[in-house]
């Protein structure tokens, strides 16, 4: 164990703001009401979904993960307040996990098994790194991927629990997607003025760490489309809105971290933060 510093800084004030507002905000899947009667009862449904929450349940265990692992290269680098947001994202990722493995209970289907779904899996090792701000551009697909079913979930409401669970992931999710605006948005701000090298060659590496994340999102969304569409989802239009809204976030976090260094804009609050492409 290395301690760089036994008194952090602690004087990035938004990322204590969202920490502590992550800290407010816990729940936990013993507050859903399990009991609510099933409104999923056509077995084809019951069978359509246990195959279209694969990703769903495979991505936040993979969070879960991710997250876990970057803690300590956070603590590395002096970065104690993200290494204190972080600890409460894997809080948020660990909840998820239990919540859609007892949704899998309730449904009485199983995920399917990374022999049968590949795509799944070679999309979630696509987003790993050890690098914070690289990771943070490919977990936004994943990210805006889990906000947008999620949103699918709410606007279909096929079974009470199903809806309530998704209610609760949205307003992790929107603090998870702030997190990464806020740390994107910071490092650009540091890097020096609009005209600085080492902001552009850094621009163009997380563009391309995004594009290449999103190459694994379309056969993992094509293994399912028809899935898809009995559930009620669109498949075309939810890979257009995955790599709409992901691209427009990351290069507006680029974009006023870029404003900021240049002294043009000031930093975002953590509710515009969450807001953007909302
Ligand atoms: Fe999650
Ligand atoms: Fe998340």
């Amino acid at each position: 164990m290395k301690i760089y510093k036994v008194l952090p800084d602690l004087s990035r004030t938004r990322h204590m703001k969202i920490w502590h507002k992550a800290l407010r905000s816990q729940w936990s899947a013993a507050d859903v009401d399990w009991q609510k009667p099933q409104r999923i009862t056509r077995r084809s449904l019951k069978d359509q979904l246990g195959r279209m929450l694969t990703p769903v349940l495979m991505g936040e265990q993979a969070a879960l993960y991710s997250v876990s692992s970057l803690i300590p290269i956070l603590g590395q680098n002096a970065e104690v307040e993200s290494q204190l947001y972080l600890t409460t994202w894997a809080v948020d990722e660990g909840r998820h996990t239990e919540l859609f493995t007892r949704f899998y209970h309730r449904l009485d289907r199983e995920p399917m098994s990374i022999r049968r779904f590949p795509a799944g899996y070679l999309f979630q090792s696509q987003i790993v790194s050890k690098d914070v701000v690289e990771w943070l551009s490919g977990v936004l697909i994943s990210e805006v991927l889990a906000k947008l079913v999620m949103e699918g979930f709410r606007r279909l409401d096929l079974d009470p629990v199903l809806s309530e669970i998704a209610d609760g992931i949205l307003v992790d999710e929107a603090r998870h997607l702030g997190f990464n605006h806020i740390y994107v948005e910071d490092k650009f701000s540091r890097l020096g003025t609009p005209a600085n090298g080492e902001a552009d060659a850094l621009a163009a590496h997380l563009h391309d760490r995004l594009s290449r994340v999103l190459e694994k999102a379309t056969p993992m969304i094509e293994a399912l489309r028809d899935d898809l569409i009995g559930i009620g989802f669109d498949p075309d239009e939810l890979y257009h809105d995955l790599e709409q809204e992901a691209r427009m976030r990351l290069q507006k976090a680029i974009d006023s971290g870029r404003r900021i260094a240049a002294g043009q804009a000031e930093v975002s609050d953590p509710r515009q933060a969450e807001a953007i492409g909302a």
